[in-house]
């Protein structure tokens, strides 16, 4: 399981969590794929107020069977509930395949469903960073679909488009153009002020 990126210092090296936690989740497998880097570009500059854990292991869920959506799921089901569960919010970048979320995606999501633990999927704020320059229109439906079924809170000042396109990228994957990355941090900062605004705590703002 990765560890969350930052933990906010204090003088005299005191250390203390930071206050607000955002899970990324990209729908795409691909190496260089532009969903995925603009969750790690998000992750990049985020605010020291906000940790972030970039979701990597979409690959090693095994196929979504009910049989095993138990109270001990596979291990990597596991690990994948217990991130959604320390998250205050998850941002979702997933691109559109033959005019729908991809299936790995999709497996993903069946995944998340059935946790009844609190701290699940259920009631939880989440957002999504639409980067495709098309639309994918097909897929952010069927998303909103699928997390309106789960009960997810969809934060909808959060959920925005940041069209984004292979030659923004430089050779870390990263986005390069300043105004998108100012985009993408304004994206997060709205995310986590509006998921942690509600726990009393400082927004990244703040
Ligand atoms: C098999 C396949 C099917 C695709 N179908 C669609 C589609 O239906 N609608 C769309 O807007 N883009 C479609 N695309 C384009 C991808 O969404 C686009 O390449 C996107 O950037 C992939 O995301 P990534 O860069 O994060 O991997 C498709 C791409 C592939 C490889």
């Amino acid at each position: 399981m990765p560890v969350w990126k930052t933990l906010v210092s204090e003088p005299v090296g005191q250390v203390m969590a930071a206050t607000c936690h955002l899970l990324l989740i990209s729908g795409s497998l691909r190496t260089r794929s532009t969903n995925t880097a603009v969750l790690r570009t998000a992750q990049a500059l985020a605010p020291d107020s906000v940790t972030i854990l970039v979701y990597d292991r979409v690959a090693e869920l095994p196929h979504f069977n009910p049989d095993y959506d138990t109270d001990q799921p596979p291990p990597a089901v596991g690990d994948l509930r217990t991130a959604i569960r320390q998250a205050d919010a998850v941002l979702f970048s997933v691109p559109e395949y033959a005019g729908a979320l991809p299936g790995s995606f999709k497996n993903l999501l069946d995944w998340t469903i059935g946790d009844d633990q609190p701290g699940s999927i259920y009631e939880k704020p989440v957002a999504w960073i639409n980067a495709s320059p098309r639309g994918a229109v097909n897929a952010h439906e069927s998303l909103r679909k699928v997390l309106g079924y789960a009960s997810a809170a969809i934060l909808e000042p959060a959920c925005v488009e940041i069209p984004v396109i292979a030659a923004m990228l430089d050779d870390d994957g990263l986005i390069v153009d300043a105004s998108t990355r100012g985009q993408v941090t304004h994206a997060v900062t709205t995310l986590a002020g509006h998921a942690c605004a509600s726990q009393g705590g400082e927004t990244p703002e703040s």
